[in-house]
C-alpha cells in the first residue's frame, strides 16, 4: 500500500490532527513535511487533549513511527519541550526520526520575524510570530542552518555567521534592535546537538524503503491549501507548500508513489490572521460559530475569524491538490441552525465567478453569493453512519460533496477519535 496525504482544504485548523490520529491506528510512519512550530493540531484521546506543534500527530499511536521530513522548519527548543511535555504524560517519543536536512529555527529568525511584523504595521501578515518566514528565507538564500550542521562545530560557525552578516546590518539599521553575537547563537545551538542526535536519520532513504516494502505512509500537512506560499491568498500566507506537492519535496517521496490525497474540510470556514476571507461574518452568526465551534487558536490563543461554507475554495483545493477524498469535520457545529447559507460561487464586479479568480484585486472584491440549505436540530455527535444523521444533515452533506468535486469519504461529529462517520475506508 503506498502514500497518503492529509492535508488541509482551506485556511487551516480544518481538524488535521484528528484525522490523522483517527488514521494512525493503520498506518507505519506518519510525516510531517513542511511548517513548523505555526501549525497547532489538537488530538482528543478519551479524556486526554494533546496540542502538538512540530510532532506529527502519529506521536500519539504506539505502532507509528513519526517523522520530521527535510521540508520542516525545527525550532529545536521547541520540540525537545514538545517531546518533554509528552514523556511526562507517558508517551512514548523514542521512534520519532528527523532529517538531518530540515533547517533549523534560531531565536535571531524568530526576532526578525516579530520585528519585520511590527515593522508592516497595518500591513501586517500577522504571522504565528514563530520564526517560519525568515527561516524558510533562509534557506531559499542559502544562508539556513541544517540539523545536520549542529554535528560539526567549524561548519556551524561559519554558517551562522554568513546569516548574520547581512542580517545584523538590517537589525541595528533598519530596525534599531542590538545585533546578535555569532558566539551566543553557536553555543545555544551547540547546546541541542546531543538531545536530538538520537532522532536524526535519513528520512527520504528510511520512507522510500519502507514503500518498497508496502509499508504505508501517511503525509500529515500543516496549514492548509490557501495558507500556499504559491496557491494560496499571498502575501497573505505562509512560507512553505502545504499543498500535496510539498509532501513529494518535503519528504523526498516521488509522486507516482501517492495513492490517496485526503482534504481535511471544516463544514464551515476560519481563518487567523490577515489576509481576505470573502465568507467572513462580522455578526451574531460568527460569533455563534466562534463560541460553539471554540475557534480559538491553538498556537497563538487568536479567536479565529469565522464564515460560512465557501465552496469555490473547496474546489480550488480539489484542483490544486487531485484531491481523491474529503474528511468533512465539525458537522456538530452547525446543529441548530434554521437555515444554513453556502456559498456557491462569487459575484466580481457585477459578474458570478464560479472559481477562484487568480487576480488578488479580483479576490478582495469577491462578493459569496450564497444558496440556503435548510438546517437541522437534532443532536449528531452521536450519529455513527451517514443513515443516523438527520436528513437535512445528510443533504447538507450531499450538497457539499457535489459542489466540492470529491467524495466525503468521513464526517467529523465531535472532537473524539470515535466521533466520526467513516464512509469509505481510506486504507
Ligand atoms: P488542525 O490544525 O487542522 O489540526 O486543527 P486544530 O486542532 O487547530 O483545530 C480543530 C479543532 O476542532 C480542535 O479543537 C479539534 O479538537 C476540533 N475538532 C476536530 N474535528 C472536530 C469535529 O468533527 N467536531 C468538533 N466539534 N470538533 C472537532
Ligand atoms: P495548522 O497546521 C491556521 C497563518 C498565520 C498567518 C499566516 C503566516 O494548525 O492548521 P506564519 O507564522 O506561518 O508565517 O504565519 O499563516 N497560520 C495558520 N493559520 N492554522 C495554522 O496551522 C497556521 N499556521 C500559520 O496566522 O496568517
Ligand atoms: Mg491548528
Amino acid at each position: 500500500m503506498p502514500a497518503l496525504v492529509l492535508l488541509g482544504a482551506q485556511w487551516g485548523d480544518e481538524g488535521k490532527g484528528k484525522a490523522t490520529d483517527l488514521l494512525g491506528g493503520s498506518v507505519d510512519y506518519v510525516v510531517r513535511y513542511q511548517g513548523g512550530n505555526n501549525a497547532g493540531h489538537t488530538v482528543v484521546v478519551g479524556d486526554q487533549k494533546y496540542a502538538l506543534h512540530l510532532l506529527p500527530s502519529g506521536i500519539l499511536t504506539p505502532e507509528c513511527t513519526p517523522v520530521i521530513g527535510n521540508g520542516v522548519v525545527v525550532d529545536p527548543s521547541v520540540l525537545l519541550s514538545e517531546l518533554s511535555g509528552l514523556n511526562e504524560r507517558g508517551v512514548d517519543t523514542s521512534k520519532l526520526l528527523i532529517s538531518g536536512n530540515a533547517h533549523i529555527i534560531t531565536p535571531y529568525h524568530v526576532t526578525v520575524d516579530k520585528v519585520t511584523e511590527r515593522f508592516l504595521g497595518k500591513r501586517k501578515i500577522g504571522t504565528t510570530g514563530r520564526g517560519i518566514g525568515p527561516t524558510y528565507a533562509d534557506k531559499i538564500n542559502r544562508v539556513g542552518i541544517r540539523v545536520q550542521d549542529l554535528y560539526d562545530e567549524s561548519i556551524l560557525t561559519q554558517k551562522v555567521e554568513a546569516a548574520l552578516d547581512a542580517k545584523n546590518q538590517i537589525l541595528t539599521k533598519l530596525f534599531n534592535r542590538r545585533a546578535i553575537a555569532v558566539d551566543q547563537v553557536v553555543e545555544e545551538l551547540l547546546g541541542y546537538a546531543e538531545k536530538l542526535q538520537p532522532y536524526v536519520a535519513d528520512t527520504v532513504l528510511v520512507l522510500n524503503q519502507a514503500l518498497e516494502e508496502n509499508k504505508v505512509v501517511l503525509f500529515e500537512g500543516g496549514q492548509g491549501t490557501l495558507l500556499d506560499i504559491d496557491h494560496g491568498t499571498y502575501p497573505f500566507v505562509t512560507s512553505s507548500n502545504p499543498t500535496a506537492g510539498g509532501a513529494c519535496t518535503g519528504a523526498g517521496v516521488g509522486p507516482t508513489k501517492i495513492s490517496r490525497v485526503i482534504g481535511i474540510l471544516k463544514a464551515y470556514t476560519t481563518r487567523v490572521g490577515a489576509g481576505p476571507f470573502p465568507t467572513e461574518l462580522f455578526d451574531e452568526d460568527g460569533a455563534a460559530l466562534r463560541r460553539i465551534g471554540g475557534e480559538r487558536g491553538v498556537t497563538t490563543g487568536r479567536d479565529r475569524r469565522c464564515g460560512w461554507f465557501d465552496a469555490v475554495i473547496a474546489r480550488y483545493a480539489t484542483r490544486v491538490n487531485g484531491l481523491t477524498d474529503f474528511f468533512l469535520t465539525k458537522l456538530d457545529v452547525l446543529t441548530g441552525w434554521e437555515e444554513i447559507p453556502v456559498c456557491v460561487a462569487y459575484e466580481i464586479d457585477g459578474k458570478r465567478v464560479e472559481e477562484l479568480p487568480y487576480s488578488q484585486s479580483d479576490f478582495h472584491h469577491a462578493k459569496p453569493v450564497y444558496e440556503m440549505l435548510p438546517g437541522w436540530s437534532e443532536d449528531i455527535t452521536r450519529a455513527k453512519s451517514f443513515s443516523d444523521l438527520p436528513k437535512n444533515a445528510q443533504n447538507y452533506v450531499k450538497a457539499l460533496e457535489e459542489m466540492s468535486g470529491a467524495p466525503i469519504s468521513a464526517i467529523g461529529v465531535g472532537p473524539g477519535r470515535d466521533e466520526t462517520i467513516e464512509i469509505n475506508s481510506f486504507i
